[in-house]
Order: C-alpha cells, then structure tokens, then sequence
C-alpha cells in the first residue's frame, strides 16, 4: 500500500501539501486554509482502517481530500470503498478535482453537506474519521457510533491540538461503554474507539 503509491496520487499529495503549507505561511483564515492532516496521521488512518471489520468506511471533514487519498488507498488495498463528507462547496470542487486527477473516484464517494444530515442512515460502518469543526464532534460521534459494526473503529482527529475544546467529548467517550477508546500521541493527538 505505501511502497508503490500510484504517481498521480503522490503528485496530488505533495502538491496539496505544499498548498497546505503555503495558504498557512500565508495566515489565510481557517475557512481559506486546508488544514489538513499530516502524512503520518495518513498513514496511520490506511494501516487502521485496512484493520477494521466489513462494513462501510466514513469521513467527516474531506476539504481538498488530503485525508481522503491515505483512505482511498487502503480502499484499494482490501478493496473497500469511503463516502466522505464536505460541508463546504469550494473544498467540495477541489476534492472533486483530486479523486479527478488520482482516478480514485471508483473508491471514493463525495457527498456534499452537513454530516450530521446523513450519518443516521449510514449504517453497518467499520471505520469512521471525523476531522470537522470541533463543535460538531459530539453530535457526529453520538450519530455514528450506534450504527458501527462490532469491532467497528472511528478515529478521532485533533484530540491533543485542540484539546481544550475536546475534553468533554473525549472525556464522553472515554466514559462510554459502548466502545474501548484511548488517545494515541500521533501527530495532533488521535481519539481511537473501538465498538464492543
Ligand atoms: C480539518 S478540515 C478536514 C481536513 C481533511 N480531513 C484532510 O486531512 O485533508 C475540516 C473540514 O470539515 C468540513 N466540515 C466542517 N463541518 C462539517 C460538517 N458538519 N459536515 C461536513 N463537513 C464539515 C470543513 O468545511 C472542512 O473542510
């Protein structure tokens, strides 16, 4: 899976890496920025996620579909498939324009809208990622979590950057029977739940 990553997917990644840290140096405003993942946190988010049971992959939070690549590989890895959600039309179109250019439209299904609108009725999930805006983590992981699969994972992003803002949801998580869940020091800090 990461030893013989196609060209065109290495090109997108490093060219929206580089993106990424250009609209950063540039101060641009959250909104503008892509904030993505780093390539660690992708390849982690692949290894787990080629781990997890049959089921359906999400994510929640695509921007300009960094994240989305490191999934979509291991998609093709065990032959999967990921929906990911976009809130935003203008990151819509550049994660349109990566899965374009990557050929990862066979394995990637874009929806554009507001998660929480959809998560109630994606059910059987195996893996989840969810790295929206920080307000919207509860309601996401309330939605999801009782339509995992046993042995189902959802993975958490930020949970160590930001987490002041997290605590009670991380803390809410940590408390729930429903999953065994702990916060690995990767990157940004990642919030690992695993269904019972
Ligand atoms: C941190 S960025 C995602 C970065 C991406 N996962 C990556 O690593 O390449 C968060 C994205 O979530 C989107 N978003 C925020 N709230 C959302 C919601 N309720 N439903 C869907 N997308 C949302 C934002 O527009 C933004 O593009």
């Amino acid at each position: 899976m990461f030893h013989h990553i196609p060209d065109s997917i290495a090109q997108r990644m490093k060219w929206l890496e580089d993106l990424n840290d250009r609209l950063k140096q540039e101060g641009r405003s959250a909104a503008e920025r892509l904030r993505q993942i780093p390539p660690d946190t992708g390849r982690f988010l692949a290894l787990l996620a080629c781990s997890a049971p049959v089921g359906k992959w999400l994510e929640i939070g695509t921007s300009a579909g960094y994240s989305t690549l490191w999934l979509a590989l291991a998609c093709t890895e065990v032959g999967a498939t990921v929906t990911t959600f976009e809130i935003l039309e203008e990151k819509a179109e550049l994660a349109r324009e990566t899965f374009r250019l990557t050929g990862t439209n066979a394995v990637v299904n874009l929806v554009v809208g507001d998660a929480r609108e959809h998560l109630s009725d994606c059910r059987d999930v195996a893996f989840c990622f969810l790295d929206a805006e920080k307000d919207v983590y509860r309601d996401c992981y309330e939605l999801v979590v009782p339509n995992l699969v046993k042995g189902g994972i959802l993975v958490a992003d930020n949970a160590i950057s930001h987490k002041t803002i997290l605590q009670p949801m991380i803390d809410r998580v940590l408390a729930d029977e429903r999953v065994d869940a702990m916060v690995l020091p990767i990157d940004r800090g990642e919030l690992v739940c695993r269904k019972r």
